[in-house]
């Protein structure tokens, strides 16, 4: 149990990552939130009030009504598009820079799908739970990433295949996450001594257990999220912040 107050956390903290080995990172849907992406967890605006996201990103959704769901993600992706990258992002791209140019290692696992890192900066980038810019063949499995404008039919028809669709290349509740990912995000958290854990509610599975699996292999957890989680009791610093007001602080507290 920690008594430290904000400042002397954001201190600590500081000080841990200018001196860190390999930086992990974990963010969720509120590092974006300040960039005003909505999350599932959002309610549903204007024209999708009567629908639950839930039952809107499952394969199941998309078998039965391709033409809804994929309207749905066609609307989401360019509120991506149209977003900004905030300063939570940003000052993630520089912590990442810095970490970088004294030999350090960084990872920036994320659970979000809308590239909003790689817009501020960031490079080493693994995402999870895919991303809603780019879209894949049904069939075929090739990928594309579509113009900033509505796509022109829905469903919208591959271009790879004649019998293929175009679906959001995210993984919807019920489907593995690449293969890929999960193998970066697993030897970055066994191999980091200081993990972040950034705007995420910690509930969804496997993304949380990256929290569980760094805190096992010996490094030090730091939460950032105006709330407290499931996993909180494994920080040794929990800032309680917007993500956009506390990581600039954060980084500007660094010693040189
Ligand atoms: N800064 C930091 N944290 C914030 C902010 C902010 N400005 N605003 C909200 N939060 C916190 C909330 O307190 C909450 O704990 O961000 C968390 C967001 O939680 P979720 O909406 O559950 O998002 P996430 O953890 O990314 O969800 C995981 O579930 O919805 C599916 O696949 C989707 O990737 C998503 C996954």
């Amino acid at each position: 149990m920690s008594h430290a107050t904000t400042d002397e956390s954001v201190r600590a903290l500081a000080g841990a990552l200018a001196r860190a080995r390999h930086i992990a990172v974990l963010t969720g849907a509120g590092v974006s939130a300040e960039s005003g992406i909505r999350t599932f967890r959002d309610t549903m605006e204007g024209l999708w009030k009567e629908f639950d996201p839930a039952t809107l990103a499952t394969p199941r959704a998309f078998a039965r009504d391709p033409g809804t769901v994929s309207r749905w993600y066609d609307h989401r992706r360019l509120g991506c598009l149209a977003a900004e990258p905030n300063a939570a992002h940003n000052a993630l791209a520089e912590l990442e820079r810095r970490t970088l140019a004294r030999a350090g290692r960084f990872t920036l696992i994320t659970q979000n799908v809308d590239r909003l890192h790689q817009r501020a900066g960031s490079r080493s980038v693994v995402e999870l739970h895919g991303s809603i810019i780019e879209w894949r063949c049904t069939i075929t499995g090739r990928r594309t990433t579509p113009p900033a404008k509505p796509l022109p039919a829905f469903p919208p028809p591959s271009p790879f295949h004649p019998e293929g669709l175009l679906r959001p290349d995210v993984v919807w509740f019920g489907e593995m996450l690449p293969e890929s990912a999960v193998e970066a995000a697993d030897e970055a958290a066994r191999a980091c001594d200081l993990f972040l854990s950034i705007g995420t509610s910690s509930v969804v599975y496997p993304a949380a257990g990256f929290i569980e699996l760094a805190h096992d292999h010996g490094a030090r957890v730091a939460e950032i999220n105006p709330d407290a989680t499931p996993l909180s009791s494994r920080a040794a610093w929990t800032i309680r912040e917007k993500a956009g007001v506390a990581l600039p602080g954060i980084v500007a507290a660094m010693p040189a």
